[in-house]
């Protein structure tokens, strides 16, 4: 499964990456907000730094606005994929910029039938939002599930990527379901590394040695 960061700062997105653990990146204009920085020259900053995909976001609404900024983003680097909203306008773009060769992330996506679309039209990604369907009491998870199940029946070649993840279990389910590609938080990628028995573990060991009076350098 690869690791896409979900955020647009450069200095986490640098730490993971450092790590091998940074497959691609997705941003959106809340974190473009949140990051301060001017769209055009972060995303470059982040596609001069990692290899993989880095989802840029159209903000126009209409078919034509979109496929013009979006060939704009696309400019920015070989590695943009451009992100779209899952409207009718937003399919309508995602046809024309993935016919013309570019990634296409289609985002927010709440329904297989949604997602089937998204696969119709040739999206190289489809981001379905677990986190903001549990926020509606709806299980996020069984989404992914239904489009895995979908897309296999008749080999769709577009990428499940899971978005909105809060948890480190959304992590451990969207593995366990087989999506292509989950975009986290750095804060939920840290998650990852922990547990209280470790801790405890390291804890017993770390007294124990003190007890030894050695050391190793
Ligand atoms: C994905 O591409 C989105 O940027 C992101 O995962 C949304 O997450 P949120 O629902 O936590 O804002």
């Amino acid at each position: 499964m690869k690791f896409f960061v979900d955020t647009a700062e450069i200095d986490a997105i640098a730490e993971l990456n450092d790590l091998g653990m940074v497959d691609g990146v997705t941003t959106n204009p809340s974190l473009i907000m949140k990051s301060g920085r001017d769209i055009l020259e972060v995303t470059k900053e982040i596609c001069d730094l990692v290899d993989g995909p880095v989802s840029a976001e159209v903000v126009a609404t209409k078919a034509e606005d979109m496929i013009a900024e979006g060939r704009k983003l696309a400019g920015i680097a070989d590695n943009i994929a451009v992100k779209v909203p899952l409207t009718w306008d937003g399919l309508k773009a995602c046809k024309v910029l993935s016919s013309e060769g570019n990634m296409v992330n289609v985002t927010l996506c709440f329904s297989a039938n949604q997602a089937l679309l998204a696969a119709k039209v040739g999206a190289t990604f489809i981001s379905p939002f677990i986190g903001r369907l549990d926020d509606i009491d709806i299980d996020g998870m069984d989404l992914i599930a239904d489009i895995r199940l979908i897309y296999d029946n008749y080999g769709y070649d577009t990428q499940i990527l899971a978005a909105s993840i809060r948890t480190v279990n959304h992590v451990t389910e969207s593995a366990r379901i087989g999506a292509d590609v989950i975009t986290a938080p750095p804060g939920v990628i840290r998650k990852l590394a922990e547990h209280p028995l470790t801790d405890n573990g390291l804890a017993v060991f770390m007294a124990d040695w003190a007890k030894t009076g050695q050391k190793i350098l």
